[in-house]
């Protein structure tokens, strides 16, 4: 069995225990959050706890990925300083844990010099590894402070985000602290700001097919519906 990158190795997930308490945390994370009453993030909730659950349950495969840095990468202590203190303060320290593991991209060949030292994503579940799955990708994305993420979609991907430390704005609409869920549903154009004083990381779950989660094409909109292979 291979995933498109990397080769998958013998390793089960049960054999390394950060890894295994990092999907864990992560399930409950989608767990224990509200819905707010919406029966559509409900829904998102429940299968992305179950795509989690059926990794978990069958004892899943692990990648060997060769960690890779980001300048961005710099604000990730104060982030999970900050976040060790807010409602997501388990998943916060476990990635603390691992973080010297983590492959940080950022998905585009061709962007703004300017966003390429303030944002990068890794991707922690999924066709990629490090743990593998062929239905959901979880991960997560990281802005240095003050960082405008231009507006963007993804077709046939339904997104959720949910922020473990700093303060930011998903197209101007409202103020998300620490613990807040947000999802965008498929084709739906989002555009993020994040707060002057400190960086802001968020968990972001994906569920689409495994084609899509494999080769999501993307570009930034720039004023017109496109289609983003990042969070
Ligand atoms: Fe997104």
């Amino acid at each position: 069995m291979r995933s498109d990158n990397h080769p998958i190795t013998s390793r089960r997930l049960s054999e390394d225990a950060d890894m295994t308490y990092l999907l864990r945390d992560v399930d409950e994370v989608y767990r224990r959050s509200s819905a707010g009453g919406s029966k559509v993030i409900r829904s998102h909730q429940r299968r992305v706890r179950e795509s989690v659950s059926r990794v978990l349950e069958c004892d899943g495969y692990l990648l060997n990925p060769e960690p890779v840095g980001k300048p961005v990468v710099n604000h990730l202590p104060r982030a999970l300083e900050l976040g060790a203190s807010g409602p997501l303060a388990q998943l916060a320290r476990t990635v603390g844990r691992i973080a010297a593991r983590l492959v940080w991209a950022h998905g585009y060949d061709k962007m703004p010099r300017s966003l390429a030292r303030r944002y990068a994503f890794t991707e922690i579940l999924g066709p990629s590894g490090p743990i593998f799955s062929e239905n959901v990708i979880i991960g997560l994305v990281l802005f240095a402070p003050g960082t405008v993420y231009p507006q963007h979609s993804h077709q046939q991907i339904e997104e959720s985000y949910v922020s473990v430390a700093g303060a930011w704005s998903e197209n101007d609409a409202a103020v998300y602290a620490p613990g807040s869920l947000i999802l965008n549903r498929p084709g739906d154009l989002h555009r993020i700001t994040v707060g002057d004083r400190d960086p802001c990381l968020l968990v972001y779950a994906w569920l689409g097919t495994l084609e899509r989660l494999r080769q999501p094409e993307m570009v930034f909109t720039r004023g017109r519906r496109g289609e983003a292979s990042i969070p």
